[in-house]
């Protein structure tokens, strides 16, 4: 664990510990093979930044309820199933630097496993009857699928601009990180105003968080998960859209061709890297993030100074600044 991490986790150890059992022990299943991939998924955990997002926002609220747990657990669970099923989506045979379940156990198993998973975290919410939070997370949810066939739309076309790409990361990624924030601050008994307001906050985080995730595309680092095949996939995101905006109309023409007819050969791919970067579309995209992340810190400042709250600007940081 990296020192970042650490501090981030020092006030929730504990919490973080109880919230890994309990995980563990909503995925149980008798049957054995269920079994077996929910212990394969149980022991090569991600980051588990959505569970840190929601116990710091409760903490920084003033409490960390059973409710808290649970909405932690439930968001965790529909991301993880979401990840099993983008992995057969994009045929991506890594993650969190392991196989993937569909590399390991195939499309089938993968896909089936996903569901699982999905069930889990609805009958979970169900079962204590938190319909307030499953209503925050069933629509983050909602929201994400929408952004993921928003975005195959859109690459088919390539027509994307700035307001295409927000509205897309916005969809796919940053509603689940609002809907952390909103659930924490729900588990916490906060008013109805509050709560969207650390919803508008963990909106904010959640599109640097993908901004950032976007920019692993353009770098050299071993992240868990395949790299570099944004371009080939046709998606556009914001140092392309930026370098783009910023080319004369014939580069624009030629940069286009590539990505539309030329994305399977890599030495073109490079050539459009390398033109993101002469184009300074990496700062740009940089700037762009530490900006949302400002706007995400200033919110902190209405609540009272406490360990909590400490970490919770520690994980924004390290939203922006992670290598993986
Ligand atoms: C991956 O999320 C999916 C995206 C929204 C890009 P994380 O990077 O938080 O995944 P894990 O849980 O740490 O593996
Ligand atoms: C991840 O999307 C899943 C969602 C955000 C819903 P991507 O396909 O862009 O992310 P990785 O790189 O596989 O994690
Ligand atoms: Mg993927
Ligand atoms: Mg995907």
């Amino acid at each position: 664990m990296s020192s970042i991490v650490r501090e981030i986790r020092r006030p929730i150890e504990q919490e973080m510990s109880q919230f890994e059992k309990k995980f563990k022990k909503y995925v149980q299943s008798d049957v054995g093979l269920v079994n077996k991939v929910m212990r394969y998924i149980v022991a090569r955990k991600g980051k588990q930044m959505r569970p840190m997002f929601v116990l710091l926002a409760a903490g920084t609220c003033g409490q960390i309820t059973e409710a808290t747990y649970r909405g932690a657990a439930l968001i965790e669970l529909l991301h993880t199933a979401t990840l099993l099923h983008d992995d057969v989506v994009d045929d991506a045979n890594y993650r969190r630097g392991f196989f993937s379940i569909n590399a390991l156990w195939k499309n089938k198993i993968a896909v089936l496993a996903g569901d699982y998973l999905l069930s889990r975290g609805l009958l979970l919410s169900i079962d204590n009857e938190d319909f307030p939070l499953l209503k925050l997370v069933s629509k983050a949810v909602r929201e994400m699928s929408e952004g993921e066939i928003l975005q195959m739309e859109k690459a088919r076309k390539l027509d994307i601009d700035e307001a295409v790409y927000f509205d897309i990361i916005r969809r796919k990624t940053a509603t689940l990180i609002e809907a952390c924030c909103a659930v924490g601050a729900t588990s916490a008994n906060m008013s109805t105003e509050m709560i969207q307001k650390w919803g508008v906050f963990g909106e904010k985080i959640g599109i640097a968080f993908q901004i950032k995730d976007d920019l692993f595309d353009y770098g050299t680092l071993d992240i868990g998960k395949p790299r570099g095949i944004d371009i080939k996939e046709k998606k556009m995101t914001l140092p392309l859209i930026y370098a783009l905006n910023q080319a004369s109309k014939s580069d624009k023409r030629h940069i286009i061709h590539l990505i539309k007819n030329k994305s399977e050969e890599t030495q073109k791919v490079n050539e459009v890297i390398t033109f993101v970067k002469d184009s300074g579309g990496i700062e740009y995209a940089n700037q762009v993030m530490q900006n949302y992340r400002q706007e995400a810190e200033d919110f902190l400042t209405h609540f009272p100074d406490s360990d909590y709250k400490n970490s919770l600007r520690t994980l924004i940081q390290y939203t922006i600044e992670r290598n993986k």
